[in-house]
């Protein structure tokens, strides 16, 4: 897959830009707080409609604007895809998605157009931190490969947030409607029957593969690393008829708690070394080689399901790694493109098939692009915004 253009307008600190990434490396430059990650956040919003990095939209809108939009202009397969996300936090729907010029009625609609892996200094906390930070490397993943994981998984947090609130409602001492609990745990229920089915065969498959990527990173052919999906009942179970069950029977005790403890909001995947929990037992090193693992097994699970590679966005990882780390990820992205960011150019020297921009920040705080060969300038704010043909 490859981006032919990139546009933002009134993103993070950039007023307008519209660039031809290059199909292989795209090296971002340039001081902390210049706008080189808000850059890759945009491609990240491209591809699901949300920044990677905060859950709260109006924060990419640039201050003093009221309308932020990003768009690419992909090739896959052969076949030319404008996409577009436009969003107005004062208005009752907040994002608009364009597909091809055309408006569509749901986000589902998006999912599956641009596929993109982070890698980010974070990643460590796959490893180290609680589950949620897992079942979102196993949605984000789900989320851009299936758009009917996509919606059960909406359909699914939308009927909880009912259950939840009910539950709320009940400790508080207002009488349990049963009637209506009975409905939300059904709209629960559905959902399930897509979700688990589709997250058993991903960690499975992404498990096998991040298994051999640590084994060759690490070099050790006696560490085995695992990853297994833990999940909420056992495979051999009914799942609907099952988690509508386990809602009933918990009621009470949920009504205590005022949330609810059964469900695929509480999964996890378990990740061992050797068999041993990686959270208590592992190395700082052996953390790093996991969390790489997982990330590059994601990239090729995407190669796999689709044909084609996904976009790879690389924020300020390469500072973190080892000659060997890097060495491997740099192997994996060879004729996949690629937005790299960095302090220092030279971080990435021996990269062939590769374009460099240096960001940095004008006096007037708009972000810059300057192509480094060339000399051209992409996003000094000029004011030519009809130019920019965003719907
Ligand atoms: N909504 C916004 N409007 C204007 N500027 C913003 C907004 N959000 C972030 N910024 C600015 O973007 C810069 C951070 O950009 P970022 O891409 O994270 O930097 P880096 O180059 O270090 O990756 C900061 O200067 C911050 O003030
Ligand atoms: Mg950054």
């Amino acid at each position: 897959m490859l981006i032919e253009s990139l546009k933002l307008r009134d993103f993070r600190n950039y007023g307008e830009l519209e660039m031809s990434p290059h199909p292989g490396i795209n090296i971002l430059f340039g001081q902390n707080g210049s706008g080189k990650t808000n850059l890759l956040e945009a491609v990240h919003y491209c591809a699901l409609g949300r920044s990677h990095r905060t859950s709260q939209d109006r924060e990419v809108v640039r201050k003093g604007a009221e309308m932020a939009a990003v768009g690419v202009q992909l090739r896959k397969n052969g076949v030319r895809t404008d996409v577009q996300v436009k969003l107005t936090p004062g208005e009752i729907r907040k994002k608009a998605i364009f597909v091809d010029r055309k408006r569509a009625s749901r986000l589902s609609e998006l999912m599956g157009h641009v596929q993109c892996v982070i890698f980010s200094p974070e990643d460590l906390m796959l490893v180290k931190e609680g589950p949620s930070i897992r079942r979102r490397y196993l949605d984000m993943m789900l989320s851009q490969l299936s758009t009917s994981y996509f919606t059960a998984l909406q359909q699914y947090q939308k009927a909880l947030d009912q259950r939840n609130a009910m539950l709320r409602e009940a400790k508080k001492g207002q009488r349990l409607d049963h009637v209506m609990l009975d409905a939300f745990e059904e709209a629960m229920a559905i959902p399930c029957g897509t979700i688990i089915p589709l997250r058993r065969r991903m960690v499975q498959h992404t498990a096998f593969v991040a298994g051999e990527k640590y084994e060759s990173i690490s070099g050790r052919p006696h560490e085995v690393f695992s990853m297994t999906y833990d999940c909420c009942m056992a495979d051999t179970e009914d799942i609907v008829s099952f988690a509508k069950d386990a809602w009933k029977k918990s009621r009470q005790e949920d009504v205590l708690k005022g949330s609810t403890s059964f469900g695929v909001h509480r999964e996890d995947i378990a990740l061992t070394l050797n068999e041993r929990e990686m959270k208590v037992f592992a190395s700082q090193g052996q953390i790093r080689t996991a969390a790489l693992s997982m990330k590059l097994a994601q990239l090729e699970v995407f190669r796999g399901e689709t044909g084609e590679a996904p976009i790879l966005l690389l924020d300020d990882v390469m500072s973190e790694l080892d000659m060997t780390r890097r060495t491997h990820l740099l192997e994996e992205i060879h004729g996949v493109q690629t937005f790299i960011t960095c302090t220092d150019e030279s971080d990435l020297d021996g990269c062939k098939e590769r374009r460099s921009y240096q960001v940095s920040m004008s006096r007037d705080g708009y972000a810059r692009l300057r192509e480094n060969s060339s000399g051209e300038d992409f996003a000094a704010y000029q004011d030519s915004l009809d130019d920019l043909d965003f719907d």
